[in-house]
């Protein structure tokens, strides 16, 4: 698989930017998030798009749009990063966490429905490494319960499972455009959503209910700043006018580097489900080896980044953040994690960077004695 250049990669970067920069000192310009948000919607065949500032600011502004607060609880998986988290605890809802299933990455369904009472108002989805779950069972689940549907998609732009895109399954679909994302402005988020009410309150929410929701009054509620900068924005709309190459160019990356490692001795590359088209945002090693973690950091000592060796990514339920511990630990999660290798990828890595992670990984694994 050759890596092809990405066409004209700085052209319509500049010629965004420019345009932004030209308009501003501007206090009340919002032209480029504007357009930005429209190309998103279509894009995504979403009904409305709303650019925030971060991942984090998206996944807080769809709970506050949501109308989550204190006394409410949300249902989110312990296989995740802490950004999914913390907005849940800043509006003074609580964080339940709910396992995984070591088989497909997906919610586990039965400890959901253990943990669900009568506060709870939503169910987060997170795609972590951009792999989806299965969507008609996620929309069922919160059927039957009554829930909200939040997916945490900040890493799962592109990915479609059984017809539905990332972030269009439930009520609001976050994403975060962080670099190092497939799609990426620097720092910046986006949601999108097909509910005209929940897109109107999350606009208020980011911009300090300055501009209320129908039927309300301005700064008839504490919000925040969570507005996307125009040049930011910017950045973002020109990425967004080449996704299909940058997307192509990741999954380049991912089929290269597996390409090398699948059969090697310990290791085992993880296959999209059937129906799941999937971004490829981290390629997934199952790691048959002892002491899969201290493999993990070991690669990442010898220059192959990962989730696990890099980033130290625990369950979040085992942070020490969450002092309430009311649930046992998520076993399933923990499993995930300790025998997943999820090799970090940015767009600028070439062959000779895939390839030298490839020999890396073989060779390490191959010798590997903790
Ligand atoms: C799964 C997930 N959720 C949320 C976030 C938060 O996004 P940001 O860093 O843009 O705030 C990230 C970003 O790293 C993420 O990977």
């Amino acid at each position: 698989m050759t890596l092809l250049p990405l066409p004209d990669s700085l052209t319509p970067l500049l010629r965004e930017t420019t345009i932004a920069l030209s308009a501003m000192p501007d206090p009340v310009g919002a032209a480029r998030a504007g357009a930005y948000e429209e190309e998103l919607a279509e894009t995504f065949a979403a009904a409305h798009a709303v650019a925030v500032s971060s991942g984090t600011a998206a996944v807080h502004t769809a709970l506050a749009a949501l109308g989550i607060g204190p006394g409410d609880e949300v249902l989110v998986p312990a296989l995740t990063v802490i950004m999914t988290v913390s907005p849940i605890v800043a509006l003074g809802a609580r964080p339940v966490f709910v396992d995984s299933d070591p088989d497909t990455l997906d919610i586990d369904y039965e400890d959901a429905a253990r943990k669900t009472t009568a506060r709870t108002k939503a169910v987060i989805a997170v795609h972590l490494w951009g792999r989806m779950g299965d969507p008609a069972r996620l929309r069922m689940f919160a059927l039957g319960h009554d829930l909200a549907v939040i997916e945490d998609a900040a890493q799962a732009v592109g990915s479609s499972r059984d017809g539905y895109r990332a972030g269009t399954v439930g009520s609001a679909g976050c994403f975060s455009t962080k670099d190092g994302k497939v799609l990426w402005s620097g720092e910046g988020g986006f949601i999108l959503t097909g509910d005209g009410t929940l897109a109107e309150h999350a606009r208020a929410y980011r911009g300090h209910w300055l501009q209320p929701p129908p039927g309300s009054r301005p700064q008839a509620q504490l919000a925040t700043n969570a507005r996307l900068a125009e040049p930011l924005a910017a950045i973002g709309l020109a990425n967004l006018r080449r996704l299909p190459a940058l997307l192509e160019r990741r999954r380049a990356q991912a089929e290269r580097l597996v390409r090398f490692l699948d059969g090697a001795p310990g290791l085992r590359v993880l296959q999209p489900a059937r129906g799941e088209q999937w971004n490829h945002y981290a390629p997934l090693l199952h790691l048959n080896l002892p002491q899969p973690r201290a493999f993990a950091e070991h690669l990442a000592e010898q220059g192959v980044p990962s989730s696990t060796g890099s980033f130290r990514l625990v369950p979040c339920d085992t942070r020490p953040a969450f002092t309430v511990r009311d649930h046992p630990p998520c076993p399933g999660a923990a499993l995930i994690l300790d025998r997943t290798l999820a090799v970090v990828l940015d767009q600028g890595d070439d062959e000779a960077v895939i390839d030298r992670y490839a020999a890396i990984i073989t060779k390490e694994a191959a010798t590997w004695e903790p």
